[in-house]
């Protein structure tokens, strides 16, 4: 239901115009003079306004003038009486959409209202079509170490040179891949995401260089692969330190002759792609103990970009909130008050800017004070993920294995852990694992777990 606030101060016209709006079903809100009129939109949500030109304590002009200033969205139709015509005028140039004159005729007000509103829905869905299309990869923020991200992207969008991307959870590396990708001169062609941490082993080849008909067991027809699939644009393989090295030995011939086969064919195929990769791991250390290849990590930074964490770049705090409160509330003029801008630029963002854009999402959702106070970030700021956003909700270690086989990993690690803080005191472990110490004495045999491991 639309609702439509009316200042007019004569109280035969402000009765004749409710009744004239309630009969077509909208909403109708009353206020006999602009300062009332302002301080009914602060708190209630109005989608159009009727306004009289000529008002006692503020001047209609003076109350238009505000309501742009304070709600640039909200739509503005002007009621002129008999020699106020210029004025009705000159509303129209401070944006007001229309005017209609006194004495009302009841269709050419209905007709104005809407038009009025969809106007204004009109402008809404620009809004936000603008944030939506525009700002999709938008990189937000000021500081000098997300500077330099921006512009070693746009600078490496210029090439085809591989890219690594290396950053923790929610820092925006999948953004920088896309920007890289879309203002390169394969922007026009496919950009495809291959999250590799979520693809078990034994299907990761198949995944990506495709597979023939028959070729194992659930391949029933012939599939192309993710490299095949980004032929003439971006392949963005994520997550790249979860494959196992074997997978990572194929991916490294791949992208090295860039020629290939789909599983269970003869074909050596080719395709035309360029090579985005990105971790959250500290390479250094995943090569170092052998579960990355270096030559693999070579041949993949040839540019290499790091996104350091939010709590790093705390000056992109404030300008980040802004930017997701108002994607988020679609342009609606919502503001954070600085108490609660003050305390986001001190919290610690353990999940970077993806926990940053949720809190604002439920900020925008779940309260609707026009400027946001600190309490209420602080009550919301808990009610979210604590930890860092995983959209992957199964660690890695066991995204490969059968139900049981996982259940069991994960049975045999508990349990070393409970007896770990136990000191290996089966009756405390037990206790602590919610089981008899019986129980205890013969999982630890089942999985030969011995004292002290
Ligand atoms: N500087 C930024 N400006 C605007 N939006 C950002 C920025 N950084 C991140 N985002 C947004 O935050 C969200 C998380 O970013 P993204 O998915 O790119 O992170 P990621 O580093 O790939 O995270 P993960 O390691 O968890 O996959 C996305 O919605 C992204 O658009
Ligand atoms: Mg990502």
């Amino acid at each position: 239901m639309n609702t439509i606030l009316v200042i007019d101060d004569e109280p035969a016209i402000r009765a004749a115009v409710r009744d004239i709006l309630q009969d077509e079903k909208y909403r109708v809100l009353l206020a006999e003079d602009g300062v009332v009129g302002l301080g009914i939109l602060e708190t209630e949500r109005a989608d159009l306004v009727i306004l009289d030109v000529r008002l006692p304590r503020m001047g209609g002009m003076d109350v238009l003038r505000e309501i742009r200033k304070r709600k640039p969205e909200l739509e503005v139709l002007v009621i002129s009486g008999h020699g106020t015509i210029d004025m009705a005028v000159q509303a129209v140039r401070l944006g007001a959409f229309d005017f209609i004159e006194k004495p009302l005729s009841i269709d050419r007000l209905l007709t104005a209202v809407r038009n009025g509103l969809s106007v204004a829905s009109l402008r809404a869905e620009n809004r936000r079509l603008r944030s939506a299309v525009l700002r999709e990869d938008e990189i937000v923020g000021d500081s000098d170490a997300i500077r330099q991200v921006r512009d070693l992207a746009d600078q490496a969008a210029k090439s085809d040179a591989r890219v690594l991307i290396t950053g923790e959870n929610g820092t925006g590396k999948e953004l920088v891949a896309r920007r890289i990708h879309g203002a390169s001169a394969r922007s026009g062609g496919p950009f495809v995401a291959v999250n590799c941490a979520a693809i078990p082993d034994t299907l990761i080849e198949s995944e990506l260089f495709g597979h023939e008909k028959g070729s194992f067991t659930d391949a029933v027809s012939r599939r192309i692969g993710k490299f095949e699939a980004a032929d003439g644009g971006t392949l963005f393989l994520d997550e790249i330190a979860d494959m196992s090295l074997a997978a990572q030995a194929k991916v490294l011939r791949a992208i090295q002759d860039m020629r290939f086969e789909r599983i269970g064919g003869q074909e050596s195929l080719s395709a035309d792609v360029r090579v985005i990769a990105a971790t959250n791991k500290d390479l250094d250390s995943e090569i170092s103990g052998g579960r990355f290849r270096e030559d693999l990590y070579f041949r993949l930074a040839v540019v290499l970009v790091r996104v350091p964490p939010l709590r790093d770049r705390r000056e992109d705090i404030p300008g980040l909130c802004r930017f997701f409160l108002t994607q988020r509330s679609g342009g609606d003029g919502r503001n954070l008050s600085e108490d609660a801008l003050r305390f986001l630029s001190g919290h610690d963002w353990p999940g970077n800017v993806r926990e940053l854009r949720n809190l604002m999402e439920r900020v925008s959702v779940l309260s609707d004070e026009p400027e946001v106070s600190e309490a209420t970030v602080r009550r919301l700021i808990g009610a979210g993920e604590r930890a860092p956003a995983d959209p992957c909700l199964v660690p890695g270690e066991y995204a490969g294995l059968k139900l049981l086989e996982a259940r069991e990993k994960f049975e045999r690690n508990y349990l070393v852990q409970k007896l770990r803080e136990s000191d290996y005191t089966i009756t405390k472990a037990a206790q602590a694992a919610g089981i008899y110490p019986s129980a205890l004495h013969a999982k630890m045999k089942k999985y030969g777990i011995e004292s002290g491991e």
